[in-house]
């Protein structure tokens, strides 16, 4: 699997190309760029400058606390609900016709895999053993510039194919009656218990990887199927990113998508996405 530059002309064709395993990485943005910059001075205005070394300013606790706040901030609010609307509308995902989860702010800080807590943010994964639809399709934004052992791995030859994996431990009920903060998916510190946690149960040290660098503002769209990785963040700098999911209802109903290989997680995320908006 290569990483696409190449962006189909409509939203179907795009969604199709996912189903069938495509990444797309959309450079040169403006839409992106835009929201980048909008996030990144809200970021940095709670945090200071830069925000890529608060987690060395800040104690422990505050970084925490900033961080969460920041993350029901975008997650939550309408504002941002519009703004996310605002982007799929214009690669040609309408509003009208597509559920979604909405903007969640991920931060991996530096060494952050040393705390215990923390460990499912490194989990290998397919974002769809989180009870999600089979044909969710996840948007990953640049919220600065990131080299390729930043980010996160793709595996792209289990695209098809079952991997050792306890999904079942996942019931999306369970997991959003214990706490709304869980779903915003800021950890606290009892939450990293792997049995909450879907997880990667093989060694993914022999798979074929897709790296991938990007810079601000840039835009990747994959499917909620692949399997990835976040890597551990040896760089000195706290990484940050926003990412949101979305839902075709029609392609849902209808079971177009992609086919189930391992999936085993219960419940259905898709009830509490933002569905369309009542048209008055
Ligand atoms: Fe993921």
């Amino acid at each position: 699997m290569m990483i696409s530059h190449i962006l189909p002309e409509t939203g179907e064709e795009i969604r199709r190309a996912v189903y069938n395993g495509a990444v797309f990485k959309i450079t040169d943005s403006v839409i992106g760029q835009d929201l980048a910059a909008e996030i990144g001075e809200i970021v940095t205005s709670e945090l200071g400058e830069p925000i890529r070394e608060a987690q060395f300013r800040l104690t422990e606790e505050q970084f925490f606390q900033q961080i969460g706040k920041l993350r029901k901030k975008f997650y939550s609010e309408s504002y941002f609900h519009d703004k996310l609307r605002q982007v799929i509308n214009h690669y040609g995902f309408s509003d009208r016709e597509h559920a979604f989860d909405p903007m969640r702010l991920r931060v991996v800080a530096h060494e952050g895999y040393k705390n215990p807590s923390a460990a499912p943010v490194y989990y290998g994964h397919r974002d769809t053993w989180y009870g999600n639809p089979q044909n969710q399709i996840t948007w990953w934004l640049a919220l600065h510039d990131v080299e390729e052992q930043d980010t996160f791995v793709f595996y792209p030859d289990y695209f098809h194919q079952a991997v050792a994996n306890d999904s079942e431990c996942f019931d999306y009920d369970s997991w959003t009656s214990k706490s709304k903060d869980l779903k915003i998916g800021w950890q606290n510190s009892n939450s990293g218990r792997e049995a909450l946690y879907p997880q990667l149960r093989e060694n993914p040290e022999s798979f074929d990887n897709v790296y991938f660098s990007a810079k601000k503002g840039d835009i990747l769209v994959f499917a909620g199927q692949h399997l990835h990785q976040t890597l551990k963040n040896n760089t000195g700098l706290t990484r940050f990113s926003i990412d949101f999911r979305t839902v075709h209802l029609e392609d849902h109903e209808k079971g177009i998508g992609i086919h189930n290989v391992d999936n085993r997680s219960t419940g259905s995320a898709l009830k509490g996405h933002i569905w369309p908006q009542e048209i008055s």
